[in-house]
């Protein structure tokens, strides 16, 4: 299929990357190279490649999800070791969190664009591929986040690497 590589995610403030990219700056030890400040967020649901049809679907179905605000708490990491991703980890996972993502994630499927294997495990990816367990001399946070509305992103390669750029936000009911 050609089209575009999409995701729904949330974005961070310019705050809280500032306050994720300096903790991983000096307490963070590893040979990988950071996610870039600009990149960090937290995937809800995970598209592949969507045609433009199936993008406005996509589109139509976000502006109909009526979802309230919720606050993340992030004070600890966690590490996949099979595929060397190191992450913050929300302390809870509330339930307008987990309802969005869920609803998000059925309709790709159900449009066929991709199969969630696991279920939903909200994060935010510092490295990839880092192998071994990075090491952290001070823990990060406890930083807390507020989120009031949610993204289609486009990811796509730049002369300066990686972007994912919001194409279309969708803002929370209340
Ligand atoms: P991440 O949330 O663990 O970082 C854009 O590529 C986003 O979609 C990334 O943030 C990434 O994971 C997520 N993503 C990329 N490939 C994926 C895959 N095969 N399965 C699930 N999520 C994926």
């Amino acid at each position: 299929m050609t089209g575009k590589r999409l995701f729904f995610g949330l974005g961070l403030s310019s705050q809280a990357e500032q306050a994720i990219d300096d903790w991983l700056h000096t307490a963070v030890q590893s040979k990988r190279a950071l996610v870039k400040k600009t990149n960090l967020h937290l995937t809800l649901a995970f598209l592949a490649e969507v045609d433009s049809e199936r993008e406005h679907e996509l589109v139509c179905f976000a502006e109909q999800i009526e979802f309230t605000p919720f606050s993340l708490t992030f004070s600890a990491t966690g590490y996949w070791p099979h595929n060397g991703i190191f992450y913050l980890k929300p302390d809870e996972s509330p339930e307008p969190l987990l309802s969005l993502a869920n609803k998000l994630r059925d309709k790709g499927e159900a449009l066929g664009l991709y199969h969630n294997q696991l279920p939903y495990s909200p994060h935010i990816t510092l490295l990839r591929r880092a192998k071994p367990e990075p090491l952290v001399s001070r823990p990060f946070g406890p930083l807390t986040v507020r989120f009031d509305r949610f993204s289609l992103y486009h990811s796509h390669s730049t002369d300066e690497g990686l972007r994912y750029d919001p194409l279309k936000t969708f803002l929370a009911t209340n």
